[in-house]
């Protein structure tokens, strides 16, 4: 079969990603300009800043993306880009840049779900047995997919209100500890054994749908009543790093033991499904992943994780999806929108 060659680009949120995927040998180049560094002293991502760092960053990033793969823009035969869901101004960054390189050369542009990015992003370097179930967990969104083939999927639940990686940042901010808080927390949880301390609620069987503002919440009170946090001047007043330690493996506990309750319902409703794919930035949590194995391990089953740098947003996973889209024919027109 001819190699074909994709161009992905991603601008989502804060990462600026670009990707040469080849069909014939798999990526070649995955570059991202990140934006963390810049968001860090808000505590969060701020839109405009995300917006305007794209602006300055993408066309260098793309450059960066052919140099590493040793090709050029004639050698491409879509673009592939991400155009929805997301920042609208980061997305109009990106997709304004990829609809201006397929003008100029006549190739043909792919718009690319994000969240079907990160569902396909272990299939980058894995060959998933079909069907699996995933699970993608990030700063901006958890949901579980039931996944059938490349492009086919339905979700079986989603979060009803924070994601799962949100919930850390959140907690995070809580106890003093700067943005992104989920790297950080799984350090602090590994100092005292990642053990469940303070045994915080998992919320209400949802069936496959998730819910984590009740259980930062209950963080929050639990910390008020200890003495760790002033509600007043809404500072974090926690005494030590073994106590940072202990609130940061109770959460991390409650929330690895909420995937895995899913996941196990999940292998004993669908008997066929025996992979589970475990992506998003949260996937980078080396204790969860390792308890969902534990957990499939039971079940015969088995989980793939995508390698760090395809967890986090890259264009890698846009690249890829662009590739079987374009193999199936599913093209965008210059009317590609961010709605
Ligand atoms: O996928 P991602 O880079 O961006 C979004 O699309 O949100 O995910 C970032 C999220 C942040 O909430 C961060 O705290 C979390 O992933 N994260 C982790 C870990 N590494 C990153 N959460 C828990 N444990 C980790 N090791
Ligand atoms: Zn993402």
């Amino acid at each position: 079969m001819k190699n074909h060659i994709i161009l992905g680009i991603e601008s989502s949120c804060d990462d600026t990603g670009a990707s040469i995927f080849s069909t014939q040998h798999g990526v070649q180049s995955n570059v991202v300009f990140s934006q963390t560094d810049a968001h860090r002293l808000f505590g969060g991502v701020v839109p405009e800043i995300a917006a305007s760092y794209h602006l300055e960053k993408i066309s260098h990033v793309v450059s960066q993306a052919f140099e590493k793969a040793g090709c050029t823009l004639p050698d491409v035969d879509a673009i592939a880009v991400t155009s929805k869901p997301g920042l609208p101004g980061s997305l109009i960054v990106g997709t304004c840049f990829a609809k201006a390189l397929a003008f100029t050369t006549n190739k043909p542009i792919i718009g690319i779900n994000h969240l079907e990015g990160h569902i396909f992003s272990a299939s980058v370097e894995h060959n998933i047995p079909f069907p699996y179930v995933c699970l993608t967990v990030s700063g901006g969104h958890t949901a579980m997919y039931l996944v059938q083939g490349q492009g086919e999927y339905t979700m079986l639940g989603q979060t009803r209100d924070d994601a799962a990686g949100e919930a850390f940042d959140k907690v995070a901010k809580l106890l003093n500890i700067p943005y992104p808080g989920g790297p950080i927390i799984e350090k602090l949880a590994a100092i005292v054994g990642f053990q469940d301390f303070f045994n915080y609620p998992r919320g209400k069987m949802l069936g496959y749908d998730f819910s984590f503002s009740g259980l930062k919440t209950a963080v929050l009170y639990d910390l008020i009543e200890r003495g760790w946090y002033d509600k007043q001047t809404k500072k974090s007043t926690i005494p030590d790093e073994e106590s940072q330690a202990k609130v940061a493996s109770s959460l991390l506990y409650a929330i690895s033991d909420i995937f895995c309750r899913k996941i196990i319902a999940a292998l004993k409703e669908f008997p066929e499904v025996r992979s589970i794919a475990f992506v998003g930035g949260v996937a980078c949590n080396q204790y969860i992943r390792k308890q969902l194995e534990l957990v499939a391990m039971k079940y015969d089953a088995q989980v793939y994780t995508p390698h760090r740098q395809y967890c986090t947003d890259n264009a890698a996973m846009i690249a890829y999806v662009g590739h079987y889209k374009f193999l199936q024919g599913k093209l965008d027109s210059m009317d590609l929108d961010i709605l």
